[in-house]
C-alpha cells in the first residue's frame, strides 16, 4: 500500500505540521508506504494539483488530506477534492463524522469529503493531531480492502 498525506495550511511548515507527522506515524506502524509527505497553502488549484500528482503520478493507493475542512472562508479542501473526484465514496465519511460525533459535537462543523480518482481512494481528515488520529481510525482497518477494490481484486 502506498500513501500519502497532504496538509492543507496556510499556517503550518512541515516541520510544524504535527498531525501529518502522528498520521505518518500509524501509516509507516503498518508497514505501508509513505510516498509523499507535504504541506500546501489553503488554495484550490494548489491542492487539486498535489492530490493529481499523488494519484496520477505517485499512483497512491490512499491519499489523505488534513485541514482545510471547516466553516473558515479559507477552507476549501472538501471542494478542491471533489474537483479531481471519479466518485464520491460517501460512506467513509459519514462513517467518521458519526464516529466523531460521540467525542465531540464539534464533528458536525466538517465538512469532510470521501472520493476515489482513479485506482486512488482520497479521504479529508481535520487538521488537528488528535482529530486527524480520531478519523484515521475509524477507517484504517478499510483501506487495504479498498485498494485491492479499486485495483480490480474484488473481494
Ligand atoms: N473530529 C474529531 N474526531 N475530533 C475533533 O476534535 N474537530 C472538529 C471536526 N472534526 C474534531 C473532528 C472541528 S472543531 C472542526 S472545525 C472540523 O473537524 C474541521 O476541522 P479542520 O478545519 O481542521 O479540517
Amino acid at each position: 500500500m502506498r500513501l500519502a498525506i497532504i496538509t492543507c495550511s496556510d499556517t503550518r511548515s512541515l516541520a510544524e505540521d504535527e498531525a501529518g507527522h502522528a498520521l505518518a506515524k500509524r501509516i509507516t506502524a503498518r508497514k505501508w508506504e509513505l510516498c509523499q509527505h507535504m504541506v500546501v497553502k489553503d488554495d484550490m488549484q494548489t491542492i487539486e494539483a498535489r492530490l493529481k500528482h499523488c494519484s496520477d503520478a505517485l499512483k497512491a493507493d490512499v491519499i489523505l488530506t488534513c485541514g482545510g475542512t471547516g466553516l473558515s472562508s479559507r477552507d476549501v479542501t472538501p471542494e478542491a477534492t471533489l474537483a479531481v473526484a471519479d466518485r464520491v465514496v460517501p460512506g467513509i465519511s459519514e462513517a467518521i463524522r458519526q464516529a466523531s460525533l460521540d467525542i465531540t459535537k464539534c464533528a458536525m462543523l466538517s465538512r469532510a469529503v470521501s472520493v476515489q480518482r482513479g485506482t486512488t481512494l482520497i479521504i479529508n481528515l481535520p487538521g488537528s493531531k488528535n482529530a486527524a488520529l480520531e478519523c484515521l481510525y475509524v477507517c484504517i482497518d478499510q483501506l487495504e480492502h479498498a485498494a485491492d477494490m479499486m485495483a480490480g481484486k474484488g473481494h
